[in-house]
């Protein structure tokens, strides 16, 4: 019997050929610098999220960068889970702010927030790990207004994710989304911004061109080279227009799996299934011994585990600096115990069965 993946891209014939007819057009027009295609995309981006504005953008590590600059809180803390990549952090450093680390495992919750806040800070980062958006977030918002602190979503995973029928890009006073290939919607390399601020949305244009003015030939603000392609642009617009469908298929497989999975010692976090992005699919054990032998559980069944969403939290990343921050032991249990079993939205009913087979005939070896 086949192996089956962690995770495939797939793209469906329809997907394909709109971006090739695009491509086409681009080609033959010669305009490969941001064009129709990106605005096609911003357009579509932000009527998919229910936000006001939509900026792409070269990669989810810019957006950040981007959302941090154009909200002007260089030099001050900005609070970030411990639990993210490591781009949530570097994107805080390079806007010249200070990465403050909070504890969180799967969701951010205020209390941790809270913790870890001063009257100095400027901005509160949540990620959706995994695509779930903690059940806390209209909270956390109202508790950033009440504080006249900015909320950040690193939305990285979460395209299209929802609570109650808001959509992740919308909670925040800025969002970042990741479009590069391991996402739920790809430009392969990409990023995408969302504001309700059309001047934070001008600056974040402004930004990504290497901060030219209008005139083309000042540098008004500290910009970069952060644009997107209308080749990725032309990719990504081809899967928004049948982007609900995909949605709609991952989130029937995250149901599956909720249905399915019936393990005394495998927990399925709190997941608000219709509101996920399937991203990924994500269970935790009760330690790290337990997770090792689920994994070779899995490997024996043909199932490939996913990596870990993170294995290693910020404080224990060498390049970030941030060592002297801690200890963080939900960020650590989190890392130790979850995993990833496949998702994505070409994996078939039986693939998922079999999956589900596999995760309920487990014997802890250790
Ligand atoms: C939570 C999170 N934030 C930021 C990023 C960075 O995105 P990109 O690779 O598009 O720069 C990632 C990448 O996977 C991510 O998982």
């Amino acid at each position: 019997m086949d192996e089956i993946a962690a995770f495939t891209v797939q793209f469906p014939d329809e997907v394909a050929e709109e971006f090739l007819r695009r491509a086409a057009t681009v080609l033959q027009t010669g305009r490969l610098i941001p064009g129709t295609n990106n605005a096609e995309f911003e357009d579509r981006f932000a009527t998919l999220v229910g936000a006001a504005h939509a900026a792409t953008v070269s990669s989810g590590t810019a957006a950040l960068e981007i959302a941090l600059r154009v909200a002007e809180v260089k030099g001050r803390p900005v609070l970030v889970p411990a639990n993210t990549n490591y781009a949530t952090a570097e994107a805080v450093l390079r806007a010249r702010c200070r990465p403050v680390l909070y504890d969180a495992g799967q969701y951010p919750d205020i209390a941790s927030i809270g913790a870890a806040w001063t009257p100095e800070v400027a901005a509160v980062v949540v990620v959706h790990i995994g695509g779930y958006l903690t059940p806390e977030l209209v909270r956390i918002r109202a508790w950033c207004d009440e504080r006249d602190v900015l909320l950040i979503e690193d939305a990285s995973h979460a395209h299209g994710a929802e609570v109650d029928g808001q959509r992740a890009g919308t909670f925040g006073h800025l969002a970042a989304f990741s479009l590069f290939a391991t996402k739920v919607l790809t430009t392969s390399e990409g990023g995408v911004l969302t504001t309700g601020s059309s001047e934070w949305a001008t600056a974040a244009r402004r930004h990504r061109d290497q901060g030219k003015a209008d005139d083309g030939l000042h540098h008004v603000v500290f910009g970069s080279a952060w644009r997107m392609s209308e080749l990725h642009a032309a990719l990504g617009v081809a899967q928004l227009l049948g982007f609900e469908a995909t949605r709609t298929r991952l989130t029937r497989l995250v149901s599956r799996y909720l249905d399915g999975i019936n393990h005394p010692s495998v927990l399925v976090p709190h997941l608000p299934t219709a509101g996920c992005s399937g991203h990924k699919f994500i269970v935790t054990t009760a330690d790290a011994a337990a997770r090792e032998s689920l994994h070779r559980h899995l490997a024996a069944c043909g199932v490939q585990p996913g990596k870990g969403v993170y294995d290693v939290p910020l404080h224990r990343q060498p390049a970030l600096g941030l060592g002297d921050q801690g200890p963080f032991p939900a960020a650590e249990h989190f890392a130790a115990t979850h995993v990833c079993l496949p998702l994505w939205h070409g994996l078939s009913n039986d693939e998922a069965d079999r999956v589900i087979e596999a995760v309920n005939g487990w014997r802890h070896d250790g």
